[in-house]
């Protein structure tokens, strides 16, 4: 698997737009704050702005975004949240992935996961929560195959009960 972790850059913009297109489609937000309306670099300048704290808008915490690149297509991203806030204790926790359709079965989403904890290791954080709707079996595999612990599935107020994992970061 040539799977390449890193930031979106300037050449990014094709399959990164169309990545977010597919995922939104499964009500999945690829790109953060994605405007489509926005130029491709300014989009880059705002988010990385944003992402490391920057004027962020209430509630939202700084992260960390690394993308899966496949021979120089964008396939898919993890997400690592700097730390937990009352919301992403119920819906989000530390860590969020998601793969292309066409990319996916292929490992890559339990690559970008695996690549998590070592972030989330940086900001301090052992063990990272990480969830996943309960119906949600690929991504449960995913979780589990990294060394997630289930703690319990709750019930949440979009009423999609959440499986809540812990992955330790080390
Ligand atoms: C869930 C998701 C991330 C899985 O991505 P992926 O790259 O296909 O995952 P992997 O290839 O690493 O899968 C690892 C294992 O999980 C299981 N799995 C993955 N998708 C599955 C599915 N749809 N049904 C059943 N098992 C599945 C399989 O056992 C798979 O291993 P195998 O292919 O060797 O059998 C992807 O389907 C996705 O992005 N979905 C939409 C967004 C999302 O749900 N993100 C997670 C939110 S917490």
């Amino acid at each position: 698997m040539s799977l390449e972790l890193r930031a979106l850059r300037a050449d990014d913009a094709g399959g990164a737009r169309a990545a977010h297109a597919e995922l939104a489609a499964e009500d999945f937000a690829f790109l953060p704050f994605f405007d489509a309306e926005e130029a491709w670099d300014a989009y880059l300048a705002r988010i990385t702005r944003l992402s490391r704290g920057e004027d962020l808008p209430p509630g939202i915490v700084p992260w960390t975004d690394l993308y899966g690149v496949v021979d120089g297509v964008v396939v898919g991203r993890v997400s690592v949240r700097h730390r937990l806030t009352e919301s992403l204790e119920r819906v989000g926790g530390h860590i969020g992935y998601g793969v292309r359709p066409a990319y996916r079965r292929r490992g890559y989403a339990t690559a970008l996961l695996g690549a998590g904890p070592a972030v989330a290791r940086e900001h301090g954080i052992d063990p990272a929560l990480v969830m996943c709707d309960d119906n949600n079996t690929g991504s449960a595999t995913v979780i589990e195959r990294c060394g997630g612990m289930l703690e319990n599935v709750a019930d949440v107020a979009d009423g999609r009960p959440k499986r809540r994992y812990w992955v330790p970061t080390r």
